[in-house]
């Protein structure tokens, strides 16, 4: 839109500079035309002057200085003029000019034609002579006029380039702005597609992860049962062999736990609130560390719980949380190389708790980071990608978030915070 504008009034002001240059140029013609008429009065005073000196060769003598194109006329007795080979004309407008004795006459192209000038504009100058005559000297303004006219095209012919470049000009960022205007807009709606796409995308793994967990959850809850009653009937059976009821026992504390994770899946999927405890972060730590220690003795990575004993209690859901837990501790030790260490920081302050959990493995890119919460997001071959997902999900019930991030010279930071109520509990 502001470029039309641009575009009219360009047009304009060229429009205003060629008529204020054709009209300057016309004056400049008018007075140039002036000039000859000067040019012609002040040779005919040089006529006249020859003719007072010697009358009797005045023509023989202006004959031969007669100015090229110029026609030396001798007023005569009956009023009219003369030329110098004594041929009568009649031109009423030198006749009434010499009457009035005004030195310079401008003549119209027939006048010209009837002096035997080309028939354009004649200038004419006037001088009387001593003996009570006159002489007029008579000359075509063709070529002045024609420099004119064509210094006026030049005008024109300039004014109308100028005013195309411009139009051009203003035409070419015109559409240029038009371009970019119209990829803007696509890449605007390409951009809000996009993010729709990944919010739609987002919800549907959200939805995928809560239909599938309480999928399996309640599938799991029927073997579970009958692992727990088949292995009790085996437990009363053996009551003496203290080292089969042992092993039978740590299976019923398993399936116990697997219980309890399913209930909290289940509940995690429904959006069950879920049942708060007062827990001591060492022992959560602890508990958990236990339950991966042997894949961390497997893989030859040390597993360093560094928790001081200063720290608050919590109000947790406690096999909830020590699941989260758990899957950045086994993301770790699968990211280790052997030989190195994974170590368990816990710290408080007087708004929050934190859990980091450090490895030093190839370490993760800014992009994974900020995927590797979404459901089904893995970057390994025989992944589900939902450990993290779970484990994001247990946090944010705990009103808590979890991030992961790139730890410096190398290795991955996985940091679960949870607000702490006034009182210090989380
Ligand atoms: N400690 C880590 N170092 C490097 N990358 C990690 C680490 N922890 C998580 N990731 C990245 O995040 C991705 C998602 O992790 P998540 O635990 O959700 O799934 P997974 O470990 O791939 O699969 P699963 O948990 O089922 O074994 C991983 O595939 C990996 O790319
Ligand atoms: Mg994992």
């Amino acid at each position: 839109m502001r470029t039309r504008w641009f575009v009219l009034l360009t047009v304009v002001v060229v429009a205003a500079i060629g008529a204020l240059v054709y009209i300057d140029e016309t004056a400049r013609s008018d007075a140039a035309l002036g000039d000859l008429g000067e040019r012609q009065a002040e040779l005919a005073s040089v006529a006249s002057a020859l003719i007072s000196l010697a009358p009797e060769h005045a023509r023989a003598s202006l004959s031969e200085r007669q100015h090229r194109g110029s026609i030396i006329l001798i007023a005569n007795r009956a009023g009219g003029f003369t030329t110098l080979a004594g041929a009568q004309l009649a031109v009423p407008e030198v006749v009434a000019a010499r009457a009035l004795g005004t030195r310079v006459v401008r003549l119209g192209p027939a006048e010209a034609a009837a002096l035997g000038l080309p028939e354009r504009t004649a200038m004419v100058g006037l001088a009387p002579t001593d003996d009570g005559g006159a002489v007029a000297v008579a000359t075509s303004a063709e070529q002045q006029r024609d420099r004119d006219r064509a210094g006026r095209r030049r005008v024109v012919l300039s004014m109308l380039l100028a005013a195309a470049v411009m139009t051009t000009f203003a035409l070419v960022v015109w559409r240029k702005q038009q371009s970019e205007a119209s990829l803007a807009k696509g890449l605007a709606v390409a951009e809000t597609a996009r993010s729709r796409d990944a919010e739609l995308d987002r919800l549907y793994r959200a939805a995928t992860m809560a239909a599938l967990g309480s999928g399996v959850a309640h599938e799991l809850s029927t073997p579970l049962g009958v692992i727990v009653g088949r292995t009790e009937q085996v437990l009363a059976r053996v009551a003496g062999d203290e080292r089969s009821v042992k092993n039978l026992r740590v299976i019923l504390d398993q399936a116990e736990h697997i219980n309890q994770v399913v209930r909290g899946l289940l509940g995690l999927a429904r959006g069950a609130p879920i049942a708060l405890q007062t827990v001591e972060v060492r022992s959560l730590v602890r508990e958990a560390a236990a339950l991966v220690e042997h894949r961390f003795v497997r893989a030859d990575v040390a597993l360093v719980p560094a928790i001081s004993s200063s720290l608050p209690e919590i109000r947790c859901e406690p096999l909830l949380f020590k699941h989260a837990l758990i899957n950045l501790l086994l993301n770790a030790c699968e990211a280790s190389p052997p030989r190195t260490t994974v170590r368990v920081d816990v710290h408080a302050d007087a708004a929050e708790i934190t859990f980091v959990v450090t490895d030093e493995g190839e370490g993760i890119t800014p992009q994974e980071a900020a995927r590797a919460i979404e459901p089904f997001f893995t970057t390994k071959p025989a992944g589900t990608g939902l450990g993290l997902a779970i484990a994001n999900e247990i946090a944010k019930t705990h009103r808590g978030t979890l991030d992961l991030s790139q730890r410096v010279p190398r290795g991955t930071r996985a940091c679960i915070r949870i607000p702490l109520e006034p009182n210090g509990q989380a």
